[in-house]
């Protein structure tokens, strides 16, 4: 996007309030959206937007939200919230030792904008010369937010709240989406102009816009085409809603880029996932976080798949993942884990009740039933019985076990690691094997059979 068009601006983002009727321990702005916190879906906006430099205004929760926040950007605080127009103030210090020339203020807790709609504003901002453009949407049921209020000319003179509106005033269905663009020069002196005058004692950012006009400066709108951008969440019906808008924006953009979605039932997919087309999704299927999935995949039913790389034509069924990778024409499943730091090469094939963990599985390889692999690495054409282990663990240290090409590990082999089976090595089914395995070698770790031929008749005679 406008990587170069909007280097020049700053984002200041309003992030103070407490949200009391989420009933949450945590700042409302880090509820999640399809899993990822909304602080996060509006910083990856701008930033996508190409956006500067950012500033995250910060009040209850302040220290959970600047640890989440990490460095990422600037961090403001304000102590007490007197008002939107009050919590852009505290970005004063940021805005003059950055000097954007122009500043997009953004709500936390208003996830859905987008980076489309912040680079499109900026466009018409600057197009217009504006001092302020304020991005508005018309609605059907405006309670709640402030009114446009234009003048004869038609253009913006004032935004006027709910709560301070007149009935006529309360009549104008468009609405303030609480997102704008500002010179920031502008910005600086027409909030030293704006006092709490008014029914709520509080200091709004809205009357800024009057006092920009009121100096004389021209004054913009930017008309949301879709109003469900604006959405913001204040309880957990209204981060349902969230949820809802968004999965299904994320289903329509995977359709239309042909990804097959059969039944939407229990599916989510993040907004930070790509996949492929002719990929498809089965119900009750979750792909979260960094997630890619290539071409030609049926994923689902029933799966979990979180900050993976899956390339192309795999099969993954009622199972789950974490951060690891799978290459082309692996199956999954059904009921595995693969746990984080695992690399599948191709064609593997992973059967059921398998977990693997921080291993490498080699080209070709069958791990079909009720196995772990952790710590392994293991080569192609592996070929692993029903029921093995690598034993990885001693108690106090963790121990890798490598495993040849070609070689085949009989069912119910115990690996005590750290050990070695060469290649084309077989294990004898029932081994614990506790010493390296050669090439070329069969390991016979279990003791001798005995036959006790007659045992049973002589038993049942002395019984009688
Ligand atoms: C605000 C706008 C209103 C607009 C609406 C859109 C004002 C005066 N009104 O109203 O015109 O239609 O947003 O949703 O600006 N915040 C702080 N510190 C504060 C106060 C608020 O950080 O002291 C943050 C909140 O956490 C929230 C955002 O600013 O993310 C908006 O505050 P909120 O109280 O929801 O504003 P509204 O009264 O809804
Ligand atoms: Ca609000």
């Amino acid at each position: 996007m406008g990587e170069t068009a909007l280097k020049n601006t700053a984002a200041v983002i309003l992030a103070a309030g407490e949200g009391k009727r989420m009933k949450s321990a945590k700042p409302k702005v880090l509820a999640q959206v399809l899993f990822k916190p909304m602080i996060d879906w509006v910083l990856d906006a701008a930033e996508t937007a190409g956006v500067g430099e950012m500033c995250v205004v910060a009040g209850h929760g302040a220290d959970m939200l600047t640890e989440h926040i990490d460095g990422r950007c600037d961090v403001a605080i304000q102590e007490r919230q007197l008002g939107t127009g009050h919590a852009v103030m505290q970005a004063r210090n940021f805005l003059l030792s950055k000097v954007p020339e122009d500043v997009v203020i953004l709500y936390g807790d208003v996830p859905a904008i987008d980076a489309v709609t912040i680079a499109d504003s900026y466009s018409r901002h600057k197009a217009g010369g504006f001092a302020v453009t304020v991005i508005t949407a018309r609605v059907k049921e405006p309670f709640g937010y402030g009114r446009i209020v234009r003048g004869k000319d038609g253009g913006v003179k004032r935004i006027v709240e709910e709560k301070d509106a007149s009935d006529e005033e309360k009549r104008i269905n468009e609405v303030n989406s609480g997102v704008y663009w500002f010179k920031t020069g502008a910005l600086l002196e027409a909030l030293e102009k704006i006092g709490n005058d008014n029914s709520q004692g509080e200091y709004y950012l809205t009357d800024a816009v009057k006092a920009v006009c009121d100096a004389g400066l021209a004054a913009g709108v930017y008309e949301l085409s879709d109003p469900s951008l604006m959405a913001g969440a204040n309880d957990r019906a209204q981060l349902y809603a969230l949820n809802c808008d968004a999965r299904e924006r994320i289903f329509a953009s995977l359709m239309s880029q042909g990804v097959t979605i059969t039944d939407k039932s229990g599916v989510t997919i993040g907004p930070d996932v790509t996949i492929g087309r002719d990929t498809v999704i089965l119900p009750g299927t979750i792909v979260r976080g960094r997630t890619v999935i290539g071409e030609g995949c049926v994923i689902g039913p029933n799966s979990l798949i979180e900050d993976c790389k899956l390339e192309n034509d795999i099969i993954f069924n009622a199972s789950q993942a974490y951060k690891s990778r799978f290459a082309s024409g692996v199956t999954v499943g059904p009921f595995s884990h693969i746990r984080p730091n695992t690399v599948v090469a191709e064609k593997v094939h992973i059967g059921d009740f398998v977990e693997l963990k921080n291993s490498n599985i080699g080209v070709g390889t069958k791990v079909a039933h009720l196995t772990y692999v952790g710590d392994s690495d293991v080569g192609k054409r592996v070929n692993f019985g029903c029921g093995c282990v690598t034993v990885n663990y001693d108690g106090v240290h963790k121990h890798r076990t490598k495993i040849g090409d070609d070689a085949f590990i009989g069912c119910n082999t115990n690996l005590i690691a750290p050990v070695e089976v060469g290649d084309r090595a077989y294990t004898a089914g029932g081994s614990t094997i506790t010493k390296n395995v050669p090439a070329d070698t069969l390991a016979v770790a279990r003791s001798r059979q005995e036959n006790k031929e007659g045992w049973v008749t002589r038993k049942r005679s002395k019984k009688s």
